[in-house]
């Protein structure tokens, strides 16, 4: 039996959400409108109009956590309500709002840790080319300035982009792009490079400005299986790695691009255009540690066809693929998700270890999680067992991981409280607190605890003793 190292004492136990996902509040107190606000959203599920109000209900709801013991919380701030417009005019309310929720998190010694930016790209920038303008850049980087200004003095835990390599890799699912673009993925690896011109550029400006605070890009990041033993299966998973994961913790981290990614693009004729500034402004920017969001690995076998496919079984993927490169498919060893998803504690702990020995630098993990149609029961219990189970197997090998030697510093499973997801409405529900509302009827949008909110509550009032 294998002795197991403690979780730090000083471990940040806390939880995510996302600005767009569950502030609601869309067109208030000066926002103005951002790509998921008016994005071509599924009309069966809520849109984001909503959400789970926390906009309105932030105090109640950072009690919850506080109740909880949450050492941390890891939110979002929305770009317009900052910049209704992306860039230029302030919104002093947008400003105000998030001083409010800041300081109401501090009131109970809850650190801030804040995603700069998660998905919501204001609408007036996409309008002016978006990620595949140039000034987006200077928009970012001002932007950022603005909140280091603004909460640098509390705020001592920033990431910039939430899971960039999710909106290069998944077409236009998170607005990137206009739809009828052409040449879509030379636009998003054009959009991809200038996001990482400004990551490094917001890494490099904060270490200018602050000394005692903490960055980081916030992927997301898993292992990669082969099907097989087979040469070209290895091979595959290798290039998936390459593609999917380490061009952006590279650049990130590294300063530079992966050379089996840039291989790949030159091939498919999609590399972006690189002004004659921009590796060096990679190489200058560094982060201080590397949070990443993991739900379960992909595994894969090599690839003949010439065609890319991409089968969909309602909202799931089903074949995914790079042409010549990696065809994805299902882990035969894995069990599912209600929603498909592959579930895979494991491959957490050796994601934990592949991302350490790669950067040797301290991780910090920013989504875990199980997405649920949960039942609301008699006497307002909501018995979600499968979650705590999918929770407590992540953290015990996020605790193997610990014991490996990985410096981990907190677990923030997605999410705090019920919001709506990226695709499949609020009734794909992860919280801990369920929130009493209904795709279309808003209800009273009330707050209950669920069964996992005690179990984590004790999980970290024993310091990850009691899993
Ligand atoms: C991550 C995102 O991709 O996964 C979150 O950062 C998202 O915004 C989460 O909600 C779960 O995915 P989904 O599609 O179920 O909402």
């Amino acid at each position: 039996h294998k002795k197991l190292k403690d979780f730090p004492a000083d471990f940040f136990w806390g939880a995510s959400t996302s600005a767009y996902q569950v502030e609601g509040a869309w067109n208030e107190a000066g926002k103005g409108l951002s790509v998921m606000d008016v994005g071509n959203h599924p009309e069966d599920v809520a849109d984001f109009k909503v959400a789970s109000d926390h906009y309105h209900h932030y105090k109640e709801d950072i009690a919850l956590m506080a109740e909880m013991g949450f050492k941390t919380y890891r939110f979002s701030i929305a770009w317009t309500r900052i910049f209704p417009e992306g860039m230029g005019k302030i919104n002093q309310q947008g400003i105000d709002f998030y001083n409010s929720l800041i300081n109401e998190l501090l009131k109970y010694n809850i650190e801030p840790l804040v995603t700069i930016y998660h998905f919501d790209l204001p609408l007036a920038l996409k309008e002016k080319g978006g990620w595949t303008n140039r000034d987006t850049i200077a928009a970012f980087v001002n932007y950022a300035e603005i909140l280091f200004e603004e909460y640098g003095d509390r705020v001592k835990y920033w990431l910039t982009i939430n899971e960039q390599n999710m909106m290069i890799l998944h077409g236009n699912a998170f607005g990137l792009l206009d739809d009828d673009s052409k040449d879509i993925k030379q636009e998003l690896y054009q959009s991809n490079h200038l996001m990482l011109v400004a990551q490094a550029k917001v890494f490099n400006l904060y270490h200018q400005k602050v000394k005692n605070g903490k960055i980081g890009p916030a992927p997301n990041i898993i292992s990669i299986y082969p099907a097989s033993s087979k040469p070209e299966d290895i091979l595959a998973a290798n290039n998936y790695s390459a593609i999917r994961n380490w061009l952006y913790l590279d650049a990130a981290v590294f300063g530079r691009y992966n050379a089996t990614a840039w291989s790949f693009m030159q091939e498919k004729n999609i590399t972006p255009q690189l002004k004659s500034n921009d590796l060096k402004i990679l190489k200058a920017g560094k982060p201080d540690f590397i949070a990443f969001n993991y739900y379960t690995t992909a595994t894969v076998a090599e690839d003949f066809k010439a065609e890319a496919e991409n089968r969909f079984k309602g909202d799931q993927q089903i074949v995914d693929n790079e042409p010549g490169l990696y065809r994805r498919q299902q882990n035969e060893y894995l069990a599912e998700t209600e929603f498909g998803w592959e579930i895979d504690p494991v491959g957490f702990r050796t994601t934990l270890r592949e991302i350490y020995s790669r950067y040797n630098l301290p991780l910090i993990v920013t989504e875990n999680g199980l997405g649920a149609y949960d039942k609301l029961e008699a006497e307002d219990t909501i018995n979600d067992d499968y979650r705590i189970n999918y929770l407590r197997s992540h953290l015990k090998q996020l605790q193997l991981a610990l014991t490996d030697g990985v410096e981990v510093f907190g677990y923030c499973p997605w999410s705090a409280i019920d919001l709506v997801s990226t695709h499949q409405g609020i009734n794909k529900r992860y919280g801990f607190i369920y929130v009493d509302r209904d795709e279309f009827d808003l209800k009273d949008l009330r707050r209950i605890r669920k069964k996992s909110f005690y179990w984590y509550k004790n999980v970290i009032a024993t310091n990850g003793q009691e899993l």
